[in-house]
């Protein structure tokens, strides 16, 4: 079949090239001439693990071609529209425009019988504005706006599409029905279940599963609080919530709070959206405020860490992306956290493998290093901001020797208090001030200072 992708970010890039990769003939267009110009030099503008060699096979055997102009859309049996829908500066809605001015300059190229379908997540409604817009356009066409919402995860991303949960396809017509079965026939014969619903019904899916994802988020995370005020383990807690089959251990991780280029947008839409339907969704509000505060606040475990104060002292940060295995730093958790380091008085020495460039553009007054140990060269304090598999397991004894005091701020409870304890350092975590304790007691029975550094003060537990 031949499709066209509008728009060769994240989800299309990736959408366009597992498509061409199930056989089919994929355009992907985008109006980023430079975004363009690198990918047919094969050079892949995101970091997504295995894309390269996907997108590199699919041009060699000429499935997947890239385009900055819609060429050849007039044959396609479906157009996909995959451009961004970020929040709307202001208001929190999602920002439309992209998808309205795709679908206008698409319009007068479409054939007759088009099928055009939305990747992007929209609010509910969207899919009938762009039906309309479809017929002010071409009065005499008969065509039909399919939502098919994308649940890929970046990291992930060729393996959640290759291997998806369930495919949602909203749209009551039968030809485009059948004819959006056929793109997915690859994964539907792997038994991917295929859901059929209605249009709306389709786009407040994506927004209802991405906003329960996040509440869950916010669930374990203030669950982590509690812990840490009565002397409770979170990941002993999430672990006996987990093992329940109602409830399930995905997304029961406590940490910074949730970021990325989907959940805080998605939840923020959803809420606008729902005030908007005079049908407000609260739960969903005392999230994102729970969330917004908690990234920021997460700058005062280091400072609980280093004694009350860290002006004038040098932070580590390692992980600057929303998560590993993106250089994706949207919303990313460590934002928030660094400008409040530095509104406090304190240096900081960043270090990501693949999203430093990223954060350069959002957070220029960084020192940015060239590994997790350049990072922490005479850091008072290390802060683990994101879990790439590259810091869970440091050499703890070199930290030590080159940093100015052994302290380490494990925000995503990658380590174990003992083998901390054993590496004599202050080592504070989400959730676990037991661990904590016991920890600071076992580094307190050890003699200290075979290194550079020495902790300042003995561990005192619960921040
Ligand atoms: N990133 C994810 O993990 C993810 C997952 C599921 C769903 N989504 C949703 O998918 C949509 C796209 O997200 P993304 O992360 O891929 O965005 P992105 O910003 O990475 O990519 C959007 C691309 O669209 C291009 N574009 C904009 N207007 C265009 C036009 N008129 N014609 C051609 N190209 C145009 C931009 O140049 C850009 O390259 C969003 O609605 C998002 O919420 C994203």
């Amino acid at each position: 079949m031949r499709v066209t992708m509008i728009g060769a970010g994240y989800v299309g890039l990736v959408s366009g090239a597992c498509f061409a990769d199930f056989g089919h003939d994929v355009t992907c267009v985008d109006k980023d001439a430079n975004r363009i110009a690198a990918l047919r030099r094969g050079e892949i503008p995101i970091f997504e693990p295995g894309l390269d060699q996907l997108v590199a096979t699919n041009i060699s055997q000429r499935r997947l071609q890239f385009s900055t102009e819609p060429t050849g859309i007039g044959e396609a049996d479906a157009v996909f529209i995959a451009v961004g829908t970020p929040s709307r500066r202001g208001d929190g809605h999602a920002d439309l425009s992209y998808i309205y001015s795709a679908v206008r300059e698409i319009a007068p190229l479409l054939p007759p019988s088009a099928i055009v379908v939305t990747k992007s997540t929209v609010p509910v409604g969207t899919g009938d504005e762009i039906e309309r817009i479809l017929r002010e356009a071409r009065p005499d066409a008969d065509m039909h706006v399919v939502s098919n919402p994308e649940f890929l995860r970046e990291g992930a991303a060729i393996y959640d599409f290759k291997h998806p949960d369930r495919i949602v396809i909203g749209t009551d017509d039968a030809r485009a029905r059948s004819v959006i079965a056929e793109v997915y026939r690859p994964l539907y014969l792997n038994a991917a279940p295929i859901l059929y619903v209605g249009r709306r019904t389709a786009e407040l899916i994506k927004y209802a599963a991405n906003a329960f994802l996040a509440t869950k988020i916010t669930f374990i995370n203030e669950i982590a609080d509690l812990c840490e005020s009565v002397g409770a383990d979170v990941q002993d807690v999430a672990r006996g919530m987990g093992l329940d089959n109602r409830i399930g251990s995905k997304f029961l991780h406590a940490g910074p709070g949730f970021g990325g280029s989907c959940l805080p947008k998605d939840t923020m839409a959803l809420i606008k959206t729902a005030h908007d339907y005079g049908a407000p969704v609260r739960i969903v509000e005392t999230v994102a405020a729970v969330n917004e505060q908690r990234k920021r606040a997460m700058a005062r475990k280091v400072v609980a860490a280093l004694d009350g104060s860290i002006r004038g002292k040098t932070i580590a940060v390692l992980g600057l992306s929303f998560k590993p295995n993106t250089d994706d730093t949207r919303d990313s958790p460590s934002i928030p956290l660094i400008t409040a380091l530095h509104d406090l008085g304190a240096t900081v020495r960043g270090y990501d493998p693949a999203a430093m460039e990223q954060a350069k553009l959002q957070l220029p007054g960084v020192v940015y290093c060239d590994s997790a140990y350049e990072a922490a060269e005479d850091a008072h304090a290390l802060v683990i901001a994101t879990e790439w598999e590259q810091f869970r397991a440091l050499d703890l004894d070199r930290l030590r020797t080159i940093m100015q005091e052994p302290v380490i701020v494990d925000l995503r409870n990658i380590y174990r208090a003992d083998e901390m304890a054993r590496a004599n350092f202050r080592y504070l975590t989400i959730g676990r001030p037991d661990a904590e304790r016991k920890q600071g007691a076992a580094a307190r029975r050890r003699k200290l200072g075979n290194g550079k550094a020495t902790p300042s003060k003995e561990l005192t537990g619960a921040l």
